[in-house]
């Protein structure tokens, strides 16, 4: 198999980094493709905590080249705090990290703008991460964006950064929010791209010349199925395209380029921010974080928790051409004595094996529940199929069934080590 590509199968937040990072030994590169520093993927190794929004994760491992691409949005303050960050632990980017000329930038003012806009939703507001992602992409469609490829001759780009912060400041203020001071707005942004250019290069030729050498490229997707802008559940959602179409025209490799898709699901439901979760359950909320775990890597928001929906899994396999699923976290159901999944939803006195498009239909589907013995006993020590608990075993396997794909991974804990291949 030689490229791969990765989605979240729920709302984000699947642990697709953790998994990333565990199949980044089979890859040559790694590639993200849409989003921005809005994701926030952990992968733990060893002892260290890493927390990646814009890096693809596979720049853990030093062999590894990395590749940030034409679908994605960047923020070079962030993206240059990013790579010192990493530069602190011992791992220096330079060389094996490659940034597209094409990719959007986020400067100050669509951070400003993102809190602008929700603070005038009011109750209605989305609960983005404030890190400007919206408004970024608002201007690549708008046409009024700028490229990180302009960053290389830095005399015309302080000239349109300089009439940007001037436009965007007259839009802060139609908002009623406060304008940006110029100077240092284009001071943070000027220092942290003079940083960058060398990170700067034509991706998509970059990825054509690898796929001719038979690379192996692993496409690492942010976000989740159910944040897409054209198949999530709007307007709450994200403002990329997050499922497997996305990472092609994200990084400008063909669909029949592509292998493999594998999505990620955890073995419940979590989501952070406003919008319709059909399956979520207070139960699963308690005993989440009660545990100390479900808090936002991005935001540190706490997320919002419920039973496994396999609604939306089987609706983000069809959406995405999954062929392998890897079920995160199962872990966190340990302690169970039965376990819930929402097999079907029941609208207006019928049963419904869709997700509605229409969020007011959305909002009115009740779960309808299926119910699988536990196994209460810890899992986060075993590392193989064959012993993992019979119910453990049985659960996971029945989600691959209900959602129509194949189990390949179960992962039992944050670590690398904590994976289990089938
Ligand atoms: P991502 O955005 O999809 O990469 O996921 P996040 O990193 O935002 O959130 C997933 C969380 O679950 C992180 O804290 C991971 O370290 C953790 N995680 C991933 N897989 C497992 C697992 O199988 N068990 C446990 N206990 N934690 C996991
Ligand atoms: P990873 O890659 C979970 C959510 C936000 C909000 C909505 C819009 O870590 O899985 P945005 O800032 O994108 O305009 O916010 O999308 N959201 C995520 N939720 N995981 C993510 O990324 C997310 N990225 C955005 O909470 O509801
Ligand atoms: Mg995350």
């Amino acid at each position: 198999m030689l490229n791969t590509i990765l989605v979240g199968a729920q709302w984000g937040d699947e642990g697709k980094g953790k998994i990333i990072d565990f199949l980044t030994e089979q890859a040559d590169i790694v590639v993200r493709a849409q989003g921005g520093a809005n994701a926030g993927h952990t992968v733990i190794v060893g002892r260290t905590k890493y927390i990646l929004h814009l890096i693809p994760s596979g720049i853990l491992r030093r062999r590894t080249t990395c590749v940030i691409g034409n679908g994605v949005v960047i923020d070079p303050i962030g993206l240059l705090e990013e790579i010192d960050g990493l530069k602190k632990t011992g791992i220096d980017p330079a060389g094996r990290l490659h940034v597209s000329d094409a990719a959007h930038m986020v400067f100050p003012y669509h951070k400003a703008l993102d809190a602008a806009r929700e603070a005038l939703k009011g109750e209605g507001k989305i609960g983005t991460t404030l890190r400007g992602i919206g408004p970024a992409y608002g201007d690549k469609v708008d046409r009024t964006g700028l490229r990180m490829g302009s960053i290389l001759n830095a005399k015309r780009f302080a000239e349109q950064l300089q009439e940007a912060i001037r436009r965007n400041n007259a839009l802060l203020k139609s908002l009623g929010a406060k304008p940006l001071p110029v100077k240092r707005s284009m001071e943070s942004v000027l220092k942290a791209t003079r940083c960058l250019k060398p990170y700067v290069a034509n991706t998509v030729q970059m990825l054509h010349n690898a796929t001719a050498a038979k690379k192996r490229i692993l496409f690492e997707g942010a976000q989740g199925t159910f944040l897409d802008i054209d198949h999530g559940t709007y307007p709450y959602v994200t403002s990329s395209n997050t499922t497997a179409g996305g990472m092609c025209t994200g990084s400008g490799i063909a669909p029949n380029r592509i292998d493999r898709v594998i999505g990620v699901a955890k073995a419940y439901t979590t989501r952070v921010g406003e919008g319709p979760m059909p399956s979520e359950a207070r139960a699963v909320g308690d005993l989440l974080h009660g545990m100390g775990r479900e808090y936002g890597a991005t935001t540190g928001r706490e997320r919002r928790c419920g039973w496994f929906d396999a609604v939306t899994v089987r609706q983000a396999a069809m959406l995405n051409g999954i062929t392998d699923l890897a079920v995160t976290n199962l872990d966190g159901l340990d302690t169970l004595e039965s376990i819930k999944v929402c097999v079907g939803y029941r609208l207006g006195g019928k049963r419904i094996d869709h997700q509605p498009s229409d969020l007011g239909r959305l909002a009115k589907c009740r779960a309808i529940y299926e119910t699988f013995p536990g196994w209460q006993k810890p899992t986060d020590r075993i590392r193989t199929w064959k012993t993992l608990p019979l119910n453990a075993r049985r659960y996971a396997q029945a989600l691959a069934k209900l959602t129509g794909t194949k189990l390949s991974y179960a992962s039992v804990g944050p670590a690398r080590s904590q994976t289990i291949t089938l």
